[in-house]
């Protein structure tokens, strides 16, 4: 019996944990969820969307079109970047159920008017 009790008390707890996760959604990615959480979670739900989920939907090479930088500021794209070109990883920049800041702002101070670190 109290084996049991660890064990449901253990399952609620991921559950609830999962709910709050879910419950931050970006509003970008409505539609996403009315197909299911893993549209995303190609890998399980106990792990992180692998890029290939996020590129089912975006493209790499259209996305590095859209936060195009002319001149100086060129390389300051974070889709085509002075040091990871168009290999970083989405989710060194982007959160979907938490707020997160473009990897580059660590050591940078750029201006990235279109970038969402919230749910939004
Ligand atoms: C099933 C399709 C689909 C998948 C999978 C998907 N997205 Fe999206 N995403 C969209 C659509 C549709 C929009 C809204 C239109 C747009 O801005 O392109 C969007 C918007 C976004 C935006 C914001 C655009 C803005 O308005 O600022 C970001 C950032 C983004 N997605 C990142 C990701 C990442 C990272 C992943 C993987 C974890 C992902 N998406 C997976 C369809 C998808
Ligand atoms: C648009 C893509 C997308 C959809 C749809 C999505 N997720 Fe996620 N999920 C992510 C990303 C990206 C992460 C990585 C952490 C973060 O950015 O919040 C993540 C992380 C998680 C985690 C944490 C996993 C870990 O290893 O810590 C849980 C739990 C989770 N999601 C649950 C859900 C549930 C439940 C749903 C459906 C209601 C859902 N997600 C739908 C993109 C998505
Ligand atoms: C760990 C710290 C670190 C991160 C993260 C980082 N950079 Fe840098 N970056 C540097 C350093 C140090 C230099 C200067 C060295 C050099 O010029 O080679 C630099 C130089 C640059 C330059 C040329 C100088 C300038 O300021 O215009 C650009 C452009 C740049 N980085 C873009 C980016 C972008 C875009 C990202 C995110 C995709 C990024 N960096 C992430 C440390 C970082
Ligand atoms: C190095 C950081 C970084 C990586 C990696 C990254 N992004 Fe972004 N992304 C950004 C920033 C910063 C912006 C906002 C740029 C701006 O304001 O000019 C952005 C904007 C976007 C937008 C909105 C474009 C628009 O025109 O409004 C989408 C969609 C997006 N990213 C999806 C993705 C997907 C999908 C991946 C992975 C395939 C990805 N990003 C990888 C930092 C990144």
């Amino acid at each position: 019996m109290k084996k049991f009790n660890t064990l449901l008390v253990l399952t609620l707890g991921a559950c609830l944990a999962m709910s709050a996760q879910a419950q931050n959604k970006r509003e970008y990615h409505e539609m996403v969820y009315d197909s299911g959480c893993k549209t995303c979670h190609d890998q399980g739900m106990k792990a992180f969307p692998s890029d290939d989920s996020c590129l089912q939907c975006h493209d790499m090479s259209d996305l590095a079109e859209q936060t195009k930088r002319e001149g100086h500021y060129a390389k300051q794209n974070p889709h085509d970047s002075m040091h990871y070109g168009q290999d970083a990883p989405c989710m060194e920049c982007h959160g979907e159920h938490t707020p997160k800041k473009a990897i580059c702002m660590d050591c940078h101070n750029f201006d990235f008017p279109k970038f969402k670190y919230e749910h939004k």
